[in-house]
């Protein structure tokens, strides 16, 4: 027996039609900077065209929604089903991942025309017609996941670009900030007591199936820093030899610094001795006090073990930013919405959301409990959960309402294109 699905208020479906809207336009403002030629390129195999961001965001309102919802709806271009399909292989075979820049068709204007048809058929499912609880939801992770491709839209032509010897700017930098001469603030620590936690969400607002279901884990006394590791600490470990020191390394890390012969974070750029970071303004001097960058999961790890501390567990940075949150926290946090595009240096706030994301030493597991749903939407996160580390917080390019302190993110361990950086943990003596 299937209970009647509660029904939305009218004031809520219009508040849902004009977030749809507005998220809808973010993302084609953020496209916006970059030329046709730009929009087509693929610079490795897990990053996609910003084409194929726009047309896959919409594919899938179309696909969960529009094709399900609307009696005798017609797609707007059969072949987009296979081109614009990720990964669901419950709808069939998707298109190969690494070939989405070999895509030259549709072009960029096609691809426009496709956001506003279901655009148009997504306002008057949400103006005209009455939905209910199970749609709204079911929208609300459309959104979602939109706003989880706004911020790979930015990563992933930061990458392309990055390849570019000539280092080309998605956005010139605004006022360039003066390095403040008194340097990145005094790093505390501060000491959270043990004791059995709720860790996750269930509840009333929006989260994604893996946040839950909420559960009690059982910590130690613990210590957390106060502020994210900088760039000046990160260039003492490389400056110490840090990637010529096999014992600071996992047996995979040490492995990967000798396969890739990596001798700095990716992104990083000697000329005549001094540092410089490719970011999204172009190349620019490395900032010590901004927070380190562009690290993955190996590298954080060794830097932790040369600091002689340790990185923290999901588990331990959910409670210790719960406890710590500051009642303005959220505006305060350097997101997307701040359009600084890259890291900021702490000033007082403690940095647990944006800047970046921070890598913790769990692995991207399932929740005692957890059960993804049957249908296709199911493939959506716990098919992942094999083989892939756990960050927390958000970073400089993740929408201010997109983030929440049991959000959990996921990326293997190698992988370092995404805003990703690292807070220390420690045992307490
Ligand atoms: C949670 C960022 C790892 O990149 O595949 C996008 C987000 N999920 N479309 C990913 C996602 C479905 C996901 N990450
Ligand atoms: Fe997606």
């Amino acid at each position: 027996m299937t209970l009647p699905a509660p029904e939305v208020s009218r004031e809520v479906q219009s508040r849902l039609l004009s977030r749809y809207r507005r998220i809808r336009n973010e993302t084609e403002s953020l496209a916006d900077p970059l030329s046709a030629e730009d929009m087509q390129l693929q610079s490795m195999p897990d990053a996609s065209p910003t084409k194929w961001h726009l047309a896959h965001t919409t594919w899938f309102f179309e696909t969960f929604i529009l094709r399900q919802e609307i009696p005798n709806y017609r797609v707007f271009d059969p072949a987009y089903h296979e081109i614009f399909n990720s990964y669901y292989n419950s709808l069939g075979q998707p298109f190969s991942r690494p070939h989405r820049g070999m895509l030259s068709r549709p072009c960029r204007e096609e691809i426009y025309e496709y956001r506003q048809f279901v655009d148009r058929a997504m306002s008057r499912l949400l103006g005209d017609i009455e939905i209910d609880g199970a749609l709204h939801k079911l929208v609300t992770l459309g959104l979602n996941h939109e706003q989880q491709h706004q911020e790979l839209l930015l990563t992933d032509i930061k990458h392309a670009f990055s390849i570019n010897p000539g280092y080309p700017a998605y956005l010139d930098a605004s006022e360039e900030e003066e390095e403040s001469p008194s340097g990145p603030e005094p790093l505390d620590w501060i000491e959270i007591a043990g004791g059995t936690y709720s860790i996750g969400v269930e509840g009333e607002d929006f989260c994604f199936d893996n946040e839950g279901p909420a559960h009690r884990n059982l910590l130690r006394d613990f210590r957390i820093a106060s502020r994210l590791v900088t760039n000046g600490e990160y260039r003492e470990f490389i400056e110490d030899g840090g990637y010529q020191e096999p014992r600071l390394w996992l047996s995979d890390g040490w492995a990967w610094v000798r396969e890739t012969q990596a001798q700095h974070p990716a992104y990083w750029r000697n000329r005549e001795g001094r540092w410089y970071q490719f970011t999204l303004a172009g190349l620019q001097p490395e900032q010590d006090a901004e927070p380190v960058c562009h690290l993955n999961f190996y590298e954080a790890d060794a830097f932790a073990s040369w600091v002689g501390q340790r990185l923290p567990t999901e588990f331990e940075w959910e409670v210790a930013a719960c406890q710590l949150r500051a009642p303005d926290q959220l505006a305060a946090a350097n997101l997307l919405e701040k359009r600084n595009w890259r890291p900021q240096a702490a000033r007082g706030q403690r940095q647990f959301l944006g800047d970046v994301w921070e890598w913790t030493s769990s692995a991207y597991l399932p929740y005692p409990g957890f059960r993804a749903s049957a249908d296709a939407v199911g493939e959506y996160n716990g098919k992942f959960m094999c083989n892939q580390k756990v960050l927390r917080g958000g970073s400089c390019v993740t929408p201010a309402d997109h983030i929440r302190m049991s959000y959990r993110n996921f990326f293997y361990p190698h992988q370092s294109w995404q805003f990703s950086g690292l807070r220390l943990a420690g045992d307490n003596p």
